[in-house]
């Protein structure tokens, strides 16, 4: 079995990045800039946001971090995001999902500049996406297929079998794996909550993506022996074996399944830094004006 190393992998990007960032710096170019909005005090986003804005420093990116209170109405959101379209030092802009139930995400997201749009979230974005044409592509999918890519796991022509079907995740993820490329090339299943026999499926996959939020939800029994596992789940439990009094599980229960599968995402140290990877990744894509 070989671990899918999403640290390690994430800081050889990130390395590559700072480097770009040097030369830009060298030949007399301006700083990327990446602008996160965050909305109330939920602890999950505020330890996501921090760990991108961090991640611009290591980089050596610009950031800006703007938080909104639980209260901010849509119209006050909308004249924030409209403010950082037209700011022509900043190049990418994500607004941290969830939002309070009052907000529109859709509608928020909508109205960032596609141009702006590093999450890869607007639906012209993701049309782009299901075109083939250039585009940035979310974070975590991309990161997925950025770790397949490094440690050259085959997909071509093997079944990839996607759990969750998130706007986010599961179902971009089940689109680009389904892509002629590589990574890509596979006959693809998208399963969800509604899904019969499970199972069944789960048992045939060559490459099982597992993205429910359901802690350990995958074990040995539901998956086939060789298969290529990608675990993004990340659920926060109780723990008194740790300092911090908690510990993070993924979707599958690792210790179970690890000597059955070829390929797999440790929890954490796998997808998820991964996925901040590739946010500053396309943040440099949108600063060096490669897609747009
Ligand atoms: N919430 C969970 N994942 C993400 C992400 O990748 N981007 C944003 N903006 N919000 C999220």
């Amino acid at each position: 079995m070989i671990i899918l190393d999403g640290k390690k992998t994430s800081n050889d990007i990130k390395e590559e990045i700072a480097d770009e960032v040097k030369s830009i710096i060298f030949s007399g170019g301006r700083i990327p800039h990446l602008s996160a909005i965050l909305v109330g005090n939920d602890g999950a986003s505020e330890t996501y946001v921090n760990a991108k804005v961090k991640a611009c420093e290591k980089v050596g990116f610009k950031s800006t971090l703007i938080r909104l209170p639980n209260s901010v109405t849509e119209k006050e959101l909308l004249l924030e995001v409209e403010k950082i379209n037209n700011n022509q030092n900043i190049d990418g802009l994500i607004v941290q999902l969830p939002l309070p139930n009052h907000l529109d995400e859709m509608k928020v997201t909508e109205a960032i500049d596609p141009k702006k749009d590093v999450d890869g979230f607007h639906p012209s974005n993701i049309g782009r996406m299901c075109l083939n044409l250039p585009t940035y592509l979310p974070a975590t999918p991309s990161g997925i297929l950025e770790l397949l890519k490094r440690y050259e796991v085959n997909t071509s022509g093997k079944h990839c079998v996607v759990i969750g079907r998130s706007h986010i995740v599961g179902s971009p993820m089940s689109i680009l794996m389904a892509r002629n490329s590589f990574p890509g090339n596979c006959t693809v299943t998208l399963t969800h909550s509604r899904t019969e026999n499970l199972k069944e499926i789960t048992k045939s996959a060559d490459i099982l993506i597992v993205a429910l939020g359901k802690s350990e939800f995958i074990n040995s029994d539901m998956i086939k022996e060789g298969v290529c596992i990608i675990d993004v789940g990340i659920t926060r439990v109780k723990s008194d074996k740790t300092k911090s009094g908690w510990k993070l599980l993924g979707d599958v229960n690792f210790e179970d399944v690890k000597n059955k599968c070829s390929y797999i995402t440790p929890v954490p140290g796998g997808v998820g830094p991964m996925t901040i990877a590739m946010l500053l990744q396309n943040t440099l894509i949108s600063a060096k004006g490669e897609i747009f």
